[in-house]
């Protein structure tokens, strides 16, 4: 399949059609963001590891029984995926307290969940992507209730996939975000990417934190962080 013209450049990715309308490519960059794009950097070597992990993750999940838009990784820094009209909602999974749940409820970071919780957020930049209910998404058409259940349920089987990857590596799954799309055929799919951008990951032993946190909070030690996960994730750097 060749890569065609620039759809679209995000923060942190840019996607390019293909030869075949039914699929595109992604390229991983080693641009970081926060704060809603507020706080910019690079993350020297980022989008390889990225590009690599979320792969490895999007087959683990497949094998697990959650349909995802992966297909095939092209180089380092590019992955061939199925199009999909992408849900503008942010899925996020918690297993213990941190982030924006924790400053929200004003408690602190590291307290376990009795179980997992789930969140939704409307992918808005201008609105800084506000907090959203099932019925909020249903009303405002992002999605239909059906569409919103499945992909809640997929939510927490990936948790528990992705749980226990993590847990035999050393490592909590603090919480991560995920996002869905809906191929032609109307299948939820989950597309976007899984990586130390996208989840909060800290060590078990010495409660270091392994991903993105490190850079929105000045922490240090970044580039090391995300060499670290992927080496315990794929045994590599
Ligand atoms: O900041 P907050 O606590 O809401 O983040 C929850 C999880 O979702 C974290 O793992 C964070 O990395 C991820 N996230 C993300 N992209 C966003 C917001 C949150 O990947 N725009």
């Amino acid at each position: 399949m060749k890569k065609q013209k620039l759809l679209y450049e995000g923060k942190v990715k840019k996607v390019y059609e293909t030869d075949d309308p039914a699929f595109l490519i992604v390229s991983y960059k080693d641009d970081a963001t926060a704060q809603n794009g507020h706080k910019r950097g690079t993350i020297e070597g980022k989008g390889i590891i990225n590009n690599k992990m979320s792969n490895l993750f999007m087959q683990e999940l497949e094998k697990a029984g959650i349909p995802t838009h992966f297909v095939k990784e092209l180089n380092e820094r590019e992955t061939l995926v199925k199009k999909v009209s992408i849900f503008p909602l942010e899925v996020i999974v918690r297993n213990l307290s941190a982030g924006s749940f924790a400053k929200r409820y004003g408690i602190a970071e590291g307290i376990p969940f009795p179980a997992a919780t789930i969140e939704f957020s409307y992918k808005n930049d201008a609105l800084e992507d506000p907090l959203l209910n099932t019925y909020h998404a249903v009303a405002l058409g992002l999605c239909e209730q059906e569409e919103i259940e499945t992909i809640k349920r997929y939510g927490f089987m990936i948790n528990e996939e992705l749980k226990r990857f993590w847990d035999k590596r050393g490592i909590t799954l603090v919480d991560f975000k995920i996002e869905f799309g809906k191929d032609t055929a109307g299948r939820i799919l989950l597309a976007d990417e899984i990586s130390p951008d996208t989840c909060r990951l800290w060590d078990q032993k010495t409660g270091k934190k392994l991903d993105k946190d490190r850079f929105r909070h000045d922490l240090g030690g970044v580039e090391e962080a995300y060499g670290e996960v992927m080496k315990r994730a794929c045994g590599q750097v």
